[in-house]
Order: structure tokens, then C-alpha cells, then sequence
């Protein structure tokens, strides 16, 4: 799977980049995340991209010029077809059935603003998938791109450890939140470790965690009992 990541600040992803799970699966060649600046695609000596908002207000905008051309050159870089999207707190909200649709695809170039955000005659030609990381406002789109890569590689076959784990996790196969789950020692500061988990009898395990997933969601969000409600209906 392929990330093009275009940013003002490429050198926020180094430590990103260079950790865990993700340098695993770049150096395995499963994923690959390519970083461009826009400035590299201005002319003028300060290499300005922003400019003050047409009617006034505060703060500047990320100007067409230096994304359309930044954006046609990563195009041209890969055969792979490739998403275009557009980090804003405008877009629709990442979620893990967002997730799964952007895991399908082989790549994904993604477009991270600052300051005021962009020029919106980048969104109205471009037509990008414009996706938000939630209902608050981020300094800048690399964050979210971050939370892009960070939730999509988990789906890509081969980058966690054991390929089923992500189908227990919350959100994921069930729709539900994810049971309770304990490590040793069986008793800490009093908080014993439920004795069905050390019965050894996998059937009444699977049930208690059945139970206990949709207790949780019902206790915490049951929002997503009520989605599913709706999904069932329609
Ligand atoms: C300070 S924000 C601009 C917000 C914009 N003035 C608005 O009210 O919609 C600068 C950039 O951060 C990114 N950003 C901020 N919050 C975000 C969010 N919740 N999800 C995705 N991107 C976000 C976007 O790329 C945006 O262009």
C-alpha cells in the first residue's frame, strides 16, 4: 500500500516514520509513505505558499498554484490508481468503516493544510475525498494523515503480527466495543482477574465476552447499539 503525504512540515513524520508497527511494515515492503513539501512547487524567492484571504479576516490561506502542481507531479510518480484526499475538519469523519474503504484502495495521496486551510478552489477541482479526524480543529492536516496511515495499515494483510486481531478490536467484525481483557498477575491491589478467563473452557469465554462487549457498548456508547438498529432496518 502506497501513502504520498503533501505537507508544509514533511519532518513532522520522521520519528512517525522511523517506530514500531509502520517501520516494520515499511522495511517488509508492505507499506510505503512518500513525504513532498509544496514549496517545492512555488517560483519566488521566499518560496511563499499562503496568501490573506480574498473580503478579509484573520489569518492566510494556502494558495492553488503550489498544491495543483505538487499534486499532478505525485500523480505522475506510480500506475498505481491512486484516492486523493483532503484532511478538514470539514470532510467526513474517520471512522472504521471509513478505514475499511480506504484499506481497499493501493494508494493514497493525501493533501494536510495549515494555518486558515486551503484555497477552496483546490477542493472544487481537485474533488478530493475530504476526510476530518473529528469535530475540533488541528493546527494542521499531518496529525490526521498520521491517524490515516496509523488505522489503515492495521488492515493491510501482513502488518499485524496475528492477522485476526483486528477483527476482535472495537468497531471492527462486531460493530461493538472490544471486551475487558487482563495480563498477569491474576490478583493486583486487590482487582481480581474474572475467574471464567482462567477456566480454561473456551465456549463459556467466548460467551462472557460476548456478554461483556455489549454490556460495555450499552454502558458506553450506545450509539453504536442504535446504528445498528438502523443498519438492520434498512
Ligand atoms: C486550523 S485548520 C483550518 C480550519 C478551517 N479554518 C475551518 O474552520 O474549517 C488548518 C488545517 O488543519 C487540518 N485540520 C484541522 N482540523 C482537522 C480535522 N479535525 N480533521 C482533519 N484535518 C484537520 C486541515 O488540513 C486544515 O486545512
Amino acid at each position: 500500500m502506497r501513502f504520498d503525504v503533501l505537507t508544509l512540515f514533511p519532518r513532522l513524520f520522521d520519528s512517525y516514520l522511523d517506530q514500531s508497527l509502520l517501520k516494520k511494515a515499511i522495511d517488509a515492503d508492505l507499506v510505503d509513505v512518500n513525504l513532498w513539501d509544496f514549496r517545492e512547487w512555488t517560483s519566488d524567492k521566499h518560496r511563499s505558499v499562503d496568501d490573506k484571504p480574498f473580503g478579509g479576516g484573520p489569518g492566510m490561506l494556502i494558495a492553488c498554484d503550489p498544491v495543483y502542481q505538487c499534486v499532478e507531479h505525485v500523480q505522475s510518480q506510480s500506475e498505481k490508481p491512486a484516492q486523493l484526499i483532503m484532511l478538514t475538519p470539514q470532510g467526513r469523519p474517520l471512522d472504521q468503516s471509513l478505514v475499511e474503504e480506504l484499506a481497499e484502495k493501493p494508494r493514497l495521496i493525501m493533501l494536510c493544510g495549515r494555518y486558515e486551510g486551503f484555497d477552496d478552489r483546490i477542493r472544487q477541482g481537485l474533488q478530493p475525498l475530504e476526510v476530518s479526524a473529528g469535530d475540533f480543529i488541528c493546527n494542521g492536516g499531518e496529525v490526521p494523515a498520521m491517524m490515516v496511515i496509523d488505522t489503515v495499515i492495521r488492515l493491510v494483510p501482513g502488518v499485524l503480527g496475528d492477522e485476526t486481531s483486528h477483527k476482535y478490536d472495537s468497531f471492527s467484525q462486531s460493530g461493538l466495543l472490544e471486551y475487558p481483557q487482563f495480563t498477569r498477575p491474576r490478583e493486583f491491589r486487590g482487582m481480581e482477574v474474572p475467574e471464567v478467563l482462567l477456566s480454561g473452557d473456551h465456549r463459556k469465554i467466548e460467551q462472557w465476552r460476548k456478554e461483556q462487549s455489549l454490556q460495555r457498548t450499552r454502558e458506553l456508547r450506545a450509539d453504536l447499539l442504535e446504528e445498528e438498529k438502523t443498519a438492520e432496518k434498512s
